[in-house]
């Protein structure tokens, strides 16, 4: 199978970077230099993005901001054979008016990807839901949900996820940094903490975890609690609440 990726931009190269050994890969884009780039890393066929670009049979990865759509939907000509899209937001009717194709399917990846590790979440037409799974399964896990609502909530989970739980990373090494640890060390012990949490997180359910960790008295219930009194859970359920809301306003 081809992929014909519309867009060379960070989540394109991330998906390219677990699909170009499965499938043969072509970028279509309108930056050359960046197409230069993709083609001497990844040995894939590079095409500049002009005016008439034929869409006809292709399998296409729509991988531009969701306001470029009807911009580069008006340079195609054809109709498409597949359209997988990565545009946070837009919902497949947006899509289907966009773009001509047989079969549209929605996927909200994440930066993981690049090493093989996104947490992708699916939906759309049925007859194309094996494809997309398997082409999302090239760069990690992949998760078919059977509403747009869902993959919007998705979206301010999986997708916006890395951004959160990177502002947990650093301000955990910040704390150590204010207690006097050299910032170097405290960043070794958060991204040893992140590599040791995944492998438990599969084993067990959070709360379970935290139960494990949290002895009477001791050190861990007096962090957990300065975590509940800044309100923290309830700062997460928030964030992802309003990355639901965004999403969801795109489309
Ligand atoms: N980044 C993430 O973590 C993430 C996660 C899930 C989903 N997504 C989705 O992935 C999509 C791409 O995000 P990104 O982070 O890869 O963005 P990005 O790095 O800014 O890349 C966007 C790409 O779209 C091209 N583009 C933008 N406007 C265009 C236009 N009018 N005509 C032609 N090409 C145009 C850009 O070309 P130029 O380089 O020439 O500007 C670039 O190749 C978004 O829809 C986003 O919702 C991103």
């Amino acid at each position: 199978m081809k992929l014909t990726f519309i867009g060379a931009g960070n989540m394109a190269e991330a998906i390219i970077a677990g699909t170009h050994e499965r499938y043969e890969v072509e970028v279509v884009a309108r930056d050359e230099k960046k197409l230069e780039l993709l083609k001497s890393k990844y040995n894939i066929t590079t095409i500049k993005l002009d005016d008439n670009f034929d869409i006809e049979g292709k399998n296409l990865l729509l991988c531009v901001k969701p306001y470029a759509l009807d911009d580069i939907a008006k340079k195609f000509i054809g109709s498409a054979k597949t359209l997988l899209s990565v545009l946070a937001g837009s919902s497949l009717e947006t899509l289907r008016t966009a773009v001509t194709a047989e079969h549209y399917v929605r996927v909200m990846p994440n930066l993981a990807a690049a090493y093989g590790k996104s947490m992708s979440t699916l939906c759309g037409d049925e007859a194309f839901k094996k494809e997309a799974i398997d082409i999302c399964e090239s760069f990690g896990m992949a998760l078919w949900l059977g509403s747009e609502k869902e993959i919007d909530i998705a979206t301010g989970v999986a997708g916006s996820g890395p951004a959160f739980l990177a502002l947990v990373a650093e301000a955990l090494s910040d704390g150590a940094v204010k207690e006097g640890l050299k910032r170097e060390d405290a960043n070794v012990l958060v991204r040893g903490l992140f590599e040791g949490f995944a492998p438990l997180l599969n084993a067990s359910h959070p709360a379970l975890l935290k139960d494990a960790v949290m002895s009477p008295g001791g050190t861990t219930a007096a962090g957990y609690s300065a975590l509940e009194e800044g309100k923290v859970r309830d700062g997460f359920i928030k964030a992802v609440t309003k990355a639901y809301q965004r999403a969801k306003g795109n489309g």
